[in-house]
């Protein structure tokens, strides 16, 4: 039988999920959907390091160890059994996934470490004032196999308990140093968070030989991930040629970072609008796109609001119709549209209706076991963070 995975899920849950969904898809991996909450999903399947480290909106991947009866005593006799079953020293910690952290958690770990010393063994506990070991914590103290165990503990009922030993985090130090190091930055215009960059990637269930397209590509945020992704061959596009010298000066210092990383760019300064006449021999396998998203200011009626959704639709418009063109048959464009507060309000761009006049069809691939909340009647997912004004819908289109 597969083994169980428990994903700790990252601050978007449902993109998260499509992802890992997407990611099995685009491997071929069959996977069964047991569980799927706002901070986990328990999966059956061949779960591999090397899986989750594709992916960006995961924080942890741990090995379901056991499901037990949510009992202090039961939880710390199967702890100790395990740790005893293991060679060499214990090197141990435990995260907390349920609301409160139970007071009787930290005694026991304490009294679980001199139990082992007892023993005989060598024995040391990683703490932390928080609920959960960061994967900071737990990557800087050895907490993964085969050298330590993170025991994570996820209450799974009222009566029942998973504990499952995680086998992989996020990689911290990457992550930050391709957005924080990285030469050129524009805040002005908004850039895509990379782990958002990246989850986009992995949506599209792109082949890495085949060619992949940013047509507003700003500072390369996409086409960076996408090298580190694996893809060879990347291709940006921008109205604004100061944005693809960005780009040009943000890859070439990927590739002195990374000379392992094999790939071929080529950039152009260009309205989208017009692309298909001048990218005319080319097709594309991937398209990952985060385009003007209209004023960042705040929109404060609705008059306002219907003059930036116009002039955005009319640009989208011409967009979709260049780039449907442009991709290969059944291949998938994922994209940003705004969406606008008003108040409490959300307020849409109004072309859900025009996509399949323009030879794209919407797919949602999140699974039936995902909260019922989560599936938009757009057919897409929302990206925000708290006090955000302009939230980010994302769209799976895929050419028909
Ligand atoms: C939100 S930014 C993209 C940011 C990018 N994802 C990044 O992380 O750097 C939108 C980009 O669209 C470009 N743009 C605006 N209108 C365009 C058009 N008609 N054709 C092509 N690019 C356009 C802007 O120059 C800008 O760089």
């Amino acid at each position: 039988m597969a083994e169980q995975y428990l994903f700790i899920l990252g601050r978007q849950p449902q993109l998260s999920v499509a992802e890992i969904a997407a990611v099995a898809r685009a491997r071929q991996l069959a996977i069964t959907w047991q569980t799927i909450t706002a901070s986990y999903a328990l999966v059956e399947g061949d779960i591999t390091p090397d899986f989750f480290k594709q992916l960006a909106g995961s924080i942890k991947l741990a090995q379901v160890l056991a499901e037990v009866e949510y009992k202090p005593n039961i939880i710390r006799d199967f702890v100790f059994n395990y740790l005893s079953s293991l060679t060499g020293g214990c090197l141990f910690g435990f995260s907390w996934y349920g609301h409160k952290i139970p007071s009787w958690l930290k005694p026991m770990g304490l009294e679980l470490k001199r139990e082992i010393k007892d023993s005989g063994r060598r024995a040391r506990l990683v703490e932390s004032r928080q609920d959960v070991l960061s994967s900071v914590v737990v990557q800087k103290n050895h907490l993964l196999p085969p050298r330590g165990t993170e025991f994570i503990l996820q209450p799974f009922s009222e009566t029942r308990i998973i504990i499952a030993r995680t086998v992989a985090v996020q990689e911290f130090a990457e992550w930050s140093e391709r957005d924080y190091g990285r030469p050129e930055r524009d805040s002005r215009v908004g850039m895509l968070p990379p782990k958002l960059a990246r989850l986009m990637i992995n949506l599209t269930q792109g082949e890495l030989a085949e060619p992949l397209l940013d047509p507003f590509c700003g500072s390369g945020t996409v086409l960076q991930e996408a090298v580190a992704l694996g893809y060879k061959s990347i291709w940006g596009s921008d109205i604004d040629k100061q944005g693809i010298e960005r780009t040009a000066a943000n890859l070439q210092w990927l590739r002195q970072k990374h000379p392992e990383w094999q790939f071929e760019e080529k950039l152009l300064a260009a309205d989208v609008r017009q692309l298909k006449t001048q990218l005319k021999d080319i097709k594309f396998g991937a398209m990952v796109t985060e385009p003007y998203l209209g004023p960042t200011s705040r929109i404060f009626d609705i008059k306002q609001y219907q003059a930036v959704a116009k002039d955005l639709v009319s640009l989208y418009r011409l967009a979709l119709k260049n780039l449907a063109v442009l991709i290969l048959p059944g291949r998938r464009l994922v994209m940003v549209w705004p969406v606008f507060h008003l108040g409490a309000k959300l307020l849409y761009l109004p072309l859900v209706n025009e996509l399949s006049s323009l030879g794209w069809k919407v797919e949602n691939i999140l699974p039936p076991q995902a909260p019922p909340a989560w599936c938009d009647k757009r057919g897409s997912l929302l990206y925000e963070r708290p006090g955000q004004r302009v939230g980010r819908e994302v769209f799976v289109l895929r050419k028909v």
